[in-house]
């Protein structure tokens, strides 16, 4: 008898940094992987850091893209189990509010927060199929903000109330929740053109509550777990990676 095949997953935005890594996990897991991001380049290194990924070039704010890439990832793997919601555009803020053009704004939602439903609408039938599961990544600015980060911050807060929204209408066959980081360190996944190593001040770990900024490998692995059955109770949620950092109360004494 053939051994069953093992699980796929779909990572979007899986070509650098939180997403790389935690398709990294998962492919150490022993999860069949597919990465989809709209850099080309990017795709390339990550691929030639990690052989057997399945490199799908997508823009996620395209509905058209996405179905390309969903039908790749079932095609080459004949089933999806899993769906992370990764792809941002990261850098939180976006300038003024009087200066935000309407432009801008829905570029941030279209990716941040269009992309995470485009990819659950056409995820979900093969999802279903397999009794899987989807997990969000949101931010700890959907909960907290710093000036001129509306259009970032708004979609973050969408993706947390999508990721219940879709729990409901897709459970039970398929779990579905959030992970929203804090500030993760993810210069060295990044491709060559935009990495960075410079060491971070003391400072910027110190003010963490478990004494360091995040890695990514600490985003990968709240992933993983929600992905698997030990999670199999666990539906709706969204889970907070920070260091303690949305714990602390910050007035100046
Ligand atoms: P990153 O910039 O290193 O990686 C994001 C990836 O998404 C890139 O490979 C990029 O090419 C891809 N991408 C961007 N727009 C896309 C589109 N339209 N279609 C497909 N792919 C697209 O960013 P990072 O830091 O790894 O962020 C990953 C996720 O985590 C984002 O959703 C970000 O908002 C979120 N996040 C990151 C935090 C951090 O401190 N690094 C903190 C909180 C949330």
């Amino acid at each position: 008898m053939n051994p069953p095949a093992s699980k796929s997953a779909l990572v979007t935005g899986g070509a650098q940094g939180i997403g790389l890594a935690t398709a990294r996990r998962l492919a150490a897991d022993g999860w069949q992987l597919a990465i989809a991001d709209n850099d080309a380049e990017a795709l390339a290194e990550a691929q030639a850091r990690q052989s057997g990924f399945l490199a799908l070039e997508c823009d996620v704010a395209d509905e058209a893209s996405v179905a390309r890439a969903v039908a790749a990832a079932v095609a080459r793997f004949g089933r999806l189990d899993a769906l992370v919601s990764n792809a941002g555009i990261s850098g939180a803020a976006s300038g003024p509010l009087e200066q935000l053009t309407l432009a801008e704004w829905n570029r941030r939602i279209g990716t941040n927060l269009t992309g995470v439903f485009l990819m659950a609408k056409h995820c979900a039938r093969h999802l279903r199929a397999a009794q899987g599961a989807i997990v969000n990544v949101a931010s700890t600015r959907a909960l907290q903000s710093e000036p001129h980060t509306e259009a970032y911050s708004a979609a973050k807060g969408g993706v947390v109330a999508l990721s219940h929204a879709l729990a409901m209408s897709l459970g039970p066959a398929v779990r579905v929740n959030c992970v929203s980081p804090g500030w993760i360190d993810v210069r060295a996944w990044r491709k060559r053109a935009r990495r960075d190593a410079a060491p971070l001040g003391a400072a910027d770990h110190a003010q963490h509550p478990v004494g360091r900024v995040g890695k990514p490998e600490d985003v990968a692995a709240m992933i993983a777990w929600l992905l698997s059955a030990d999670a199999g109770f666990v539906t709706g949620q969204n889970f907070v990676v920070d260091g303690g950092m949305t714990r602390k109360m910050i007035y100046v004494e």
